[in-house]
Order: C-alpha cells, then sequence, then structure tokens
C-alpha cells in the first residue's frame, strides 16, 4: 500500500520523490492517469485514519476527487478545495499539475482540515482565557481599589471626625457664651430704660462679672478661629478625596499637577503617618503631566503607605521631584526596615507580600507597575535592609500619540 505500484521511471526525479516523502503532511505524486507514484508516510497515516477502503490505500486517497475536479486540475495546472465535508474529518486537497502537456504529472497535497479546525478551536479557547483573564484583572483592579479606599476609610474617618469634635464642642460653648451675652445685653436693656441708668451700673458690672464676660470676649475670637479652622479642615479633606478619585470618570489622560495629587494623597494617609512620621518635601516644580490623574493618586497612596508600613517606630518619608525636558520623576523614600535582595525580584509580583495575613493582599506594587506601565513609565526601587528604601516613579511628560484613547480601552480603568 506504501510504495507506489510500478513506478514509471522518469517521471518524478528520485530527489523529488525523496523531498515527497520526507514531508511531514500528505502528499501523493501522480501522473496524469490518477497512478500513485509515491505516497508519502503521513499520506499513508491519513488514508489509515480516515478508515477509507483499507485495501485501496492511498489510491483510496485520490478516489476523493471526482473526475470534473480531476479534470479541472490538468486543464488549469491547478485545483483547490473541499473534497469531503465530513464534519467528523474535514479534508481539503490542492492538486499542482506539470507543465508538460505531454507527461502531466501531479503533486496532491492533502490538508487535514480538521487539525485546522482543532488549531481554530485552540485559538478561540485561548481567546476566551484571555477574556476570562482580563475580566480577573478588572475584579482584582477593583478589589484592590476597595481594599485601599476600605483603608482610607477609616484614616478619613478620623481625620473629619476630629475637628468636627472639636467644631461640635466648641459650638456648645458658644451657645452658652451667647446666653451669657444676651443675659448682659438684656441687663443693658432694662439699664437703658429705667429711670435712673447710672444707679445700675454696679448691678451690672456684678452681672458681667458673674457671667464671666471678660473671660468670653477673651475665649470667643479663639473658638471661632479654631471652628473655621476645623471646617476648612474638613472641606480640604473633603476636595482631597474628591481629586483622589477625580478624573477616573472619563478615564482620558489629561495633563494633571502630579506634586498636588502627591500632596493631596498625602493629606487623606496622614493619620496613618502623622505619629511615625517624619516628613520632608524636596519638591522641584514640574511641568503638567499627561495622565490619569486618579490611578497616579492610586500609585502614591501605595507607595506612602508602604513607606510609613516599613517604619517600624519612628522615621522620616521624604518626598522629592525632579524633571527633564521628556520625562518627570516622583520619589517616596523612607527609612524603613529594607528590602532584602531576595525579595527584590518578586516586589512586582501579584500577591506578593512578606506582610501578616489581613495586613497585605500583595497587590499594591503589581497595580502600581501595571498602571505606571499602561503611562510609559517605570518605577525604580533602591534598598538597603536596615536604612531604608526609595521608589521612583517616573514619567513622561506626554504620552505617545493614541496612548491617550488606549487608556480608555485598558482593564485597570475601574473606577
Ligand atoms: N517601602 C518598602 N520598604 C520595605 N519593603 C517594601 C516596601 N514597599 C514594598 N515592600 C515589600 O514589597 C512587598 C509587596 O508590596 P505591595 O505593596 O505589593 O504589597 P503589600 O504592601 O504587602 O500589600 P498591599 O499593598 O496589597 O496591602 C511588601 O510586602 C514588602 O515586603
Ligand atoms: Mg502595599
Amino acid at each position: 500500500m506504501s510504495e507506489p505500484l510500478d513506478p514509471p521511471t522518469g517521471l518524478w526525479s528520485d530527489d523529488a520523490r525523496w523531498a515527497a516523502s520526507t514531508i511531514g503532511f500528505p502528499v501523493l505524486l501522480l501522473d496524469a492517469q490518477r497512478r500513485v507514484h509515491l505516497a508519502n508516510p503521513a499520506a499513508q497515516a491519513l488514508a489509515g485514519k480516515l478508515d477509507l477502503e483499507p485495501a485501496a490505500g492511498a489510491e483510496s486517497l485520490v478516489a476523493l476527487v471526482s473526475d470534473a475536479q480531476w479534470e479541472s486540475a490538468l486543464r488549469d495546472g491547478y485545483w483547490k478545495g473541499v473534497v469531503r465535508p465530513d464534519p467528523e474529518h474535514p479534508l481539503a486537497l490542492e492538486i499542482h499539475c506539470g507543465q508538460s502537456p505531454d507527461t502531466p504529472h501531479c503533486l496532491m497535497v492533502l490538508v487535514d482540515i480538521s487539525a485546522r479546525d482543532e488549531r481554530q478551536r485552540q485559538y478561540a479557547e485561548l481567546q476566551r482565557t484571555v477574556e476570562r483573564l482580563a475580566t480577573t484583572q478588572e475584579q482584582l483592579l477593583r478589589s484592590e481599589k476597595m481594599a485601599s479606599i476600605g483603608q482610607l476609610a477609616a484614616g478619613v474617618a478620623h481625620e473629619i471626625n476630629n475637628p468636627i469634635g472639636y467644631v461640635g464642642s466648641n459650638l456648645g460653648t458658644l451657645q452658652e457664651y451667647s446666653a451669657a451675652l444676651l443675659a448682659l445685653v438684656e441687663k443693658y436693656h432694662e439699664a437703658l430704660f429705667s429711670e435712673d441708668p447710672a444707679a445700675r451700673r454696679q448691678e451690672i458690672m456684678q452681672a458681667r462679672q458673674q457671667l464671666d464676660i471678660d473671660y468670653i470676649l477673651g475665649d470667643l475670637p479663639n473658638l471661632l478661629k479654631e471652628s473655621r479652622e476645623g471646617i476648612e479642615r474638613v472641606t480640604k479633606i473633603v476636595q482631597d478625596l474628591k481629586d483622589f478619585s477625580r478624573v477616573g470618570r472619563d478615564q482620558k489622560m489629561q495633563p494633571a499637577d502630579l506634586l498636588q495629587g502627591l500632596d493631596s494623597t498625602l493629606n487623606i494617609v496622614w493619620n496613618d503617618l502623622k505619629y511615625k512620621v517624619r516628613l520632608e518635601k524636596h519638591y522641584s516644580s514640574l511641568p503638567l503631566v499627561e495622565c490619569l490623574a486618579s490611578e497616579i493618586n492610586q500609585v502614591f497612596l501605595n507607595l506612602l503607605l508602604n513607606a510609613s508600613q516599613a517604619i517600624e517606630q519612628r522615621g522620616t518619608i521624604v518626598l522629592a521631584s525632579g524633571c527633564d525636558d521628556k520625562e518627570v520623576w516622583i520619589s517616596i523614600s523612607d527609612t524603613g526596615c529594607g528590602i532584602p535582595p531576595e525579595v527584590m525580584p518578586h516586589l512586582f509580583d501579584p500577591f506578593f507580600t512578606t506582610k501578616p495575613i489581613g495586613r497585605g493582599t500583595g497587590l499594591g506594587l503589581a497595580i502600581s507597575y501595571s498602571i505606571v506601565a499602561k503611562h510609559h513609565g517605570r518605577i525604580e526601587v533602591t534598598s538597603t535592609v536596615g536604612q531604608g528604601s526609595t521608589f521612583r516613579v517616573v514619567l513622561p511628560i506626554r504620552q505617545p500619540q493614541d496612548a491617550t484613547q488606549e487608556a480608555a480601552k485598558l482593564p485597570s480603568d475601574v473606577e
């Protein structure tokens, strides 16, 4: 079944026959009478696999071609089509016929479409996996954002609660003060309309003393000033929170003031930091940077929290910035525990954390990395164990063309 039946000499050179026999896909060498001169091993295997007439062997593959198809191949020198539409095992083939009209010889190449379908199926499966991964990443981003929002909420609640607490208590005191002042005004009023106002002077002086008016007059401006500051602080925190989450709405990269973003973010985590951290700022002014400000703020938040968490007792966080004509950088340095060299390669791996369960999810840096990469920037890390670490975010001032539109499609655009 494998070797050609009585091969006519001179039709196919030994080289051509050798080449056909070594090719990995099914190939038949034929003459114009459809006699098989060679069926390579792949063709023989296919004939067996298709469960065609076993005795016919490779000839059974030739029998798949109808007379009309065969004539068309001889006439045009080429024919290609599906010869076996069987859904279980479809088969296509190509026939190439030699140039010489006297001794036409044909090369029949079979294409097992079922294998192609299998590859298509694998491709579709791969695509579905990629889509599932994108959805999972989106969910992760959302949960990371939720986690950091949860972390923030505690700090922000405290930050707001504090001024609201003393503004509330000041209002209570102011209520007492205004009652005393109104009582005194009432005394003045009575005296003014009495027959002898001067005679009431002593009484008024006494009331003034009893009501502690001198103290009230001294304290009142302080209370009002403090209350006003409290309200301003709350307004500022609310504004910072808005800045922090802002812009995320339309997800278009826009020129943004990164130092203002850093300060806003710092403000809302300050409650976590203030008891153990001394802060130094070495800002040099930056141009506006084309970015998704809310996402870059998320990066700052992660880096600030990491820096604070690296400091056990007391330490310093230094914020610095700089730029050249193409890039800006912002660095967050801490005098915390530092990062051992063996940990360095894993820093940006999702779920890599050295923190106790419940403290870290190990997503902060992974998310930050993908946000910065989306902005065509990078995060550089230097660290010495026992001395501290510096995370430097480097961003291009302008995004490459089209990046602004691309950004809107990427899965990290999670509100
Ligand atoms: N400033 C830093 N100093 C020392 N180690 C750091 C610092 N920043 C990150 N690391 C190390 O890198 C690990 C990964 O950081 P990452 O922010 O990704 O996760 P996490 O802080 O552990 O958890 P999450 O941020 O999700 O709450 C940390 O667990 C810590 O070991
Ligand atoms: Mg972290």
